[in-house]
């Protein structure tokens, strides 16, 4: 962790320093498109925190979609989307050339209790970005490129990063398509279903740098009063949905000692994944985000459970034990309980270190512009760790207010927000130059 500079003097109003060679966004208008895009598919959290439900390839995820490819026309950018959905508007180099572009993007789909930042400051963002170098006729050296990517959450469609995935190569658009969603929905047919099955061949190519601007989602950045993310690298992902079948029986006349129970399976499972991760200790986290029981009535034993287990780390090695660990307490726990337990994988990502030079650049920027600056690994995953595979990368984090994400309250200050934005503006134009890669 290193701090940078003196802490942050706070808000500024969002056209300070916007001179003709040091330029800023114009904050006003990122907002706006924030609230905009967070108006499709609108959802009201407990506390009346408004955000946003846009599963992946689903009527909203299109809305949304048409919005933010309308805002792209606007700036007449070169708009195209490929194979797996991926929608790239890129803005030509001074000498008209459209290739190997200095790229940023994120994506615009959301769990279903999405906030209004995930994902969508990082696209919004990057439109911003080539906009004001449009206003202010700013030309670059290497093409300016923004893209949204399909189906980064994981939530509808597993693994999670698929566009992203399939963009670098590491899955086949054949395979992609075939992906079966949690309602039955077929990734293949739901792209053609909204119109967003494009011509551009995958996997996609190869940009000369890739940067992308999110929020931590996590606590550490305000905790420790930091106001900006130099962000070093993601931590590996493991996705497990497991499906334990037992024997459905009466609940008042099954004596215990008869019962092969997979709600209670479940339960000690989820058990488990908790007291594992605290006995590993920071930075393993593991989660069961979902268990589904059948029949799921009061006075009946389940017959079966259908549940996920998410565990991370930032070390290959201990994800794999951790892995490992789980699937021994499996096996002894169904030969307790006279049940079977099926696994299957989700996804599986190993740890991604971004580029050095990427993160320096990110860290000095951000600092430059008057920001305390902390060096720091996600505990999210992201497009840019796909990317990674095919270009230099690193990411810019803003704070998030209590590391609320995934949910209506998930809140970032807006002068932070668009502080975020300058500082990606101001790190694609020193990567465009060359100076850095
Ligand atoms: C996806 O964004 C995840 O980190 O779960
Ligand atoms: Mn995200
Ligand atoms: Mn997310």
């Amino acid at each position: 962790m290193t701090a940078m500079a003196s802490p942050s003097a706070g808000p500024r109003a969002p056209t300070d320093s916007n001179t003709a060679d040091r330029p800023a966004v114009d904050g006003r208008r990122l907002l706006r498109r924030l609230e905009e895009l967070a108006a499709v598919g609108p959802i009201t959290g407990a506390d009346g925190s408004r955000g946003s439900a846009r599963l992946a390839l689903t009527d909203a995820d299109r809305d949304g979609r048409d919005l933010v490819v309308t805002w792209m026309r606007d700036l007449a950018l070169s708009v195209s989307i490929d194979a797996i959905g991926n929608v790239i508007a890129t803005r030509p180099a001074r000498d008209g050339s459209l290739t190997s572009p200095v790229m940023t993007g994120s994506h615009i789909d959301t769990v279903r209790t999405g906030g209004r930042f995930d994902g969508n400051l990082g696209v919004l963002a990057g439109i911003e970005v080539i906009e004001t170098l449009i206003e202010r006729g700013i030309e670059t050296t290497r093409p300016f490129a923004v893209a949204f990517f399909t189906n980064e959450e994981g939530a509808r469609f597993s693994p999670d990063m698929l566009g992203s995935l399939v963009y670098a190569g590491g899955m086949t658009i054949e395979e992609a398509y075939d992906i079966v969603g949690i309602d039955g929905a077929r990734v293949g047919d739901e792209l053609a279903r909204i119109g967003y099955l494009g011509a551009q061949p995958c996997p996609g190519p190869v940009p000369h740098a890739f940067v992308e601007l999110h929020i931590e989602q996590g606590p550490v950045l305000e905790l420790e009063g930091f106001r900006i993310g130099a962000v070093t690298g993601v931590q590996g992902i493991s996705w497990t949905e497991l499906t334990i079948t037992g024997q459905s029986n009466h609940a008042g006349t099954t004596p215990m000692r008869f019962r092969h129970d997979a709600g209670y399976v479940a339960a000690r499972i989820a058990t488990f994944v908790r007291e594992l991760a605290t006995e590993i200790g920071h930075p393993h986290v593991g989660t069961v985000g979902k268990i589904d029981l059948h029949p799921n009535l009061v006075n009946v034993v389940a017959a079966t459970a259908v549940m996920t287990v998410d565990l991370r780390n930032t070390d290959e090695a201990v994800l794999q034990e951790s892995e490992r660990r789980l699937h021994a307490f499996l096996d002894e726990l169904s030969a307790a309980e006279g049940v079977t337990i099926s696994k299957r994988t989700l996804a599986r990502f190993e740890p991604v270190i971004f580029d050095d030079r990427v993160i320096d650049l990110v860290e000095k920027t951000a600092s430059d512009l008057g920001n305390t600056v902390m060096r720091l690994p996600s505990g999210a995953g992201h497009d840019a760790q796909m990317m990674a595979r095919l270009c230099p990368t690193a990411m810019i984090f803003t704070q998030s207010h209590l590391g609320i994400s995934h949910n209506p309250a998930e809140h970032t200050d807006d002068a932070d927000l668009v502080m975020g934005a300058d500082v990606l503006l101001r790190v694609m134009l020193e990567l465009s130059e060359g100076t850095v890669i």
